[in-house]
């Protein structure tokens, strides 16, 4: 178990949460053993190029991700992250690679989600804004479509695609004095690399089951499942 985390009234806390965050709910990660990656090619149902060949094949894929967490539940991680947001307010800066919705359903009411959201659509063509969906488009039904005649596509950042709010992202990196990883394999980037972008200044830990490909940019690194280590990880002073 690693010691508690100190937050002293002046640090500033960002953390970057990874599909490790949501394993214990039941949600597959994307690497490793049982990831969804063993049983899908990226290229083929996350990048604009499968969008464009097979919009179909797409929504079959986020359908299927629409479907498994519809159910899932938030986990001890998610309610001590939506505590520490409670106690910590605009000091807390939580950046999640997931695109599920189980942060807000634990009561987080300020989270990124850097690569989309799984239950929200958006048109490939125009500039309507992105909207809840929670449908499911499965094949041989017709790819939905937008009054401008546009295809609606999941709102998700494809690989080749630029994550979302990363001014945003990058404003909350510069002024944090902690930065904490938790769940994520460290591979890729930007997200990848936030960790050397506040390296010297602030205070980096990852929490997680097995090192990330990153670990030597980390100060301190404890192995452990999220959500049995965040809810003892933090003491406020
Ligand atoms: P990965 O699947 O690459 O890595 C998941 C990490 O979670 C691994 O390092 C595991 O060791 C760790 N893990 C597993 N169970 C855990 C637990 N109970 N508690 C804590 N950690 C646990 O997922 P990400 O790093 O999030 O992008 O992947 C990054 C991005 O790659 C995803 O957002 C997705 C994917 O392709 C897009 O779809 C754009
Ligand atoms: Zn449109």
């Amino acid at each position: 178990m690693p010691p508690t985390l100190p937050i002293s009234p002046t640090d500033r806390v960002f953390i970057l949460c990874g599909a490790g965050v949501s394993a214990e709910s039941g949600i597959p990660t994307f690497r490793g053993v049982g990831g969804l990656w063993q049983n899908f090619r990226i290229e083929e149902v996350a990048s604009p190029e499968a969008w464009y060949r097979d919009p179909r094949m797409v929504w079959e894929f986020y359908s299927m991700r629409r479907r498994a967490a519809s159910t899932a539940k938030p986990n001890p991680a998610h309610f001590a992250l939506a505590k520490l947001e409670n106690t910590l307010q605009d000091r807390l800066f939580v950046c999640t690679q997931n695109v599920d919705r189980l942060h807000e359903l634990a009561g987080s009411k300020n989270v990124i989600h850097m690569h989309g959201e799984l239950f929200k659509s958006r048109c490939d063509t125009c500039s309507r804004a992105p909207f809840a969906d929670t449908n499911v488009y499965d094949p041989p039904a017709e790819v939905p479509r937008c009054k401008c005649g546009g295809r609606i596509r999941p709102h998700i950042c494809w690989f080749g695609e630029m994550p979302f709010e990363l001014d945003r992202i990058y404003e909350a990196l510069d002024g944090c004095t902690v930065f904490l990883a938790v769940g994520t394999s460290g591979v890729v980037h930007p997200a990848a690399s936030f960790v050397d972008h506040v390296a010297g200044r602030a205070r980096t830990i990852y929490v997680g089951p097995e090192s990330p490909e990153n670990a030597s940019s980390f100060a301190e690194c404890y192995l452990g499942k999220a959500g049995q280590v965040l809810p003892n990880l933090f003491s406020v002073l």
